[in-house]
């Protein structure tokens, strides 16, 4: 399909059968069975227009970027600028300086922990995070504690995987330096209330930024309206290539900050005596950035925008309720994670059953589930567990998908 007949097709609602056909590798069997693909959270699939353009990219418009003055380099230049205003529309930024690309979510919050935390950190503060995050947003917190005496303050969750907003509160100080949480948490799918979390922490002078990587693939995202101060994501959980992701930051506050890295194209002036750096963005996009993938992302965002984030989030909320319901049923088995507001994710355990044997009892039915602790370790074991197996949906899921699934667990938990 198109991406302009995608859109024209948009009022038409979602067509499942006609989004999954955009996506070769949803089209194979595993153990000669259809391949039913519940692994989005850990990285999505790619459509076809975001697999042709990496190829176009590769095949026609590559140069590296910003040096040359051939056409060749310009094209790939305006290209690369074409992804970063993209970016910018995806997340309503005012501008498109405000879109630094990095490698993925992680390196933006490491970006934001090295150059935005740690030159404002005196020993004692703190930065204030949940018990549901991804070792991606407990681990470079901990670095900067043994860099420069940061705390790490952790809010916690009650036993359905929710934020605990009173205590959150409760625990904003004068010491807080930033607010860093998942807006959806990828082991517990517990959408967070990130609006009164970023009111909180503003009416306490306290910039907040927002995990958004398992957020922009199931819903709309305002920067602007939320008024968060940085926001990171990963470009292959928004069915686009790995290796490229986006930090969003405020003007203001990215051009006050030290680069994260120092090497070309972050400068505009090098003498052994001392260095100028760029503009933002380009101050934080030391060395050769992954030209091709950032383009393709660009794509990406085309291709999900074409059917609608609102259309993506409605379809899958219905798919959520669906397997939800359907989960239940299955004998001995137990949601973790059972948020009222909840988005995608599917984590369970079932009585007998490891999630590690569950796992590849579903693979050998040519399931791909996740098992283990889903890079969330502390927020496995606050709900009780030691590691859990994870469904988890995107737009070409179908409630045939959870079907097989649901049919593969009825038998595990017989033959256990
Ligand atoms: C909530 C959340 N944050 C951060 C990350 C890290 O993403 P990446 O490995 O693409 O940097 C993930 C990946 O699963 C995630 O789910």
């Amino acid at each position: 399909m198109t991406l302009a007949t995608l859109a024209a097709e948009r009022s038409l609602g979602f067509d499942v059968a006609r989004v999954r056909a955009d996506f070769p590798c949803l089209q194979q069997t595993i153990h000669g069975r259809p391949l039913v693909f519940l692994d989005t959270a850990a990285s999505a699939q790619k459509p076809r227009p975001v697999i042709d353009e990496l190829a176009r990219m590769l095949r026609e418009d590559y140069a590296n970027i910003h040096r040359g003055i051939y056409d060749l380099s310009q094209r790939a230049t305006d290209r690369h600028e074409a992804a970063r205003e993209k970016v910018r529309g995806l997340l309503n930024a005012a501008e498109a300086c405000e879109i630094v690309f990095t490698r993925n979510a992680t390196e933006g919050i490491n970006l934001v922990a090295q150059s935005f935390v740690r030159p404002r950190v005196r020993q004692g503060d703190q930065v204030l995070i949940t018990a549901m995050e991804h070792h991606a947003n407990i681990v470079p917190w901990q670095l900067l504690g043994a860099q420069c005496g940061l705390e790490l303050v952790v809010a916690p969750i009650n036993d359905a995987g929710e934020l605990l907003l009173d205590e959150f509160e409760a625990l904003l100080s004068p010491r807080t330096k930033l607010v860093s949480l998942a807006w959806v948490s990828n082991a517990l799918g517990t959408v967070n209330p990130v609006e009164d979390v970023i009111e909180l922490a503003h009416d306490r002078g306290i910039p907040v930024l927002l995990d958004a990587a398992q957020a922009v693939q199931h819903l709309p995202v305002d920067v602007r309206a939320l008024d968060c101060e940085f926001l990171v994501f990963s470009g292959h959980k928004l069915y686009g290539p790995s290796g490229i992701g986006a930090l969003y930051g405020k003007a203001d506050l990215l051009a006050a900050m030290p680069p994260y890295q120092g090497g070309g194209e972050m400068i505009s002036s090098v003498s052994f005596a001392g260095t100028e750096f760029n503009d933002i963005p380009y101050k934080f996009e030391a060395g050769t950035p992954a030209i091709e993938a950032a383009v393709a992302l660009g794509t990406a965002i085309d291709y999900v925008q074409a059917l609608g984030l609102a259309d993506i989030a409605a379809h899958e909320a219905a798919l959520l309720a669906y397997a939800t319901r359907a989960l239940q049923q299955v004998p001995g088995l137990q949601i973790v994670g059972t948020a009222r507001h909840k988005c995608s994710v599917l984590s369970f355990v079932m009585d007998q059953a490891h999630p590690q044997d569950i796992g590849t009892l579903l693979d050998l039915d040519g399931i791909a589930v996740r098992t283990g602790q889903h890079c969330a370790q502390p927020a496995i074991e606050r709900l009780g567990h030691s590691a859990t197996a994870r469904a988890s949906l995107g737009l070409y899921n179908t409630q045939d998908d959870i079907d097989a699934l649901v049919a593969s667990l009825r038998r595990i938990a017989a033959m256990f």
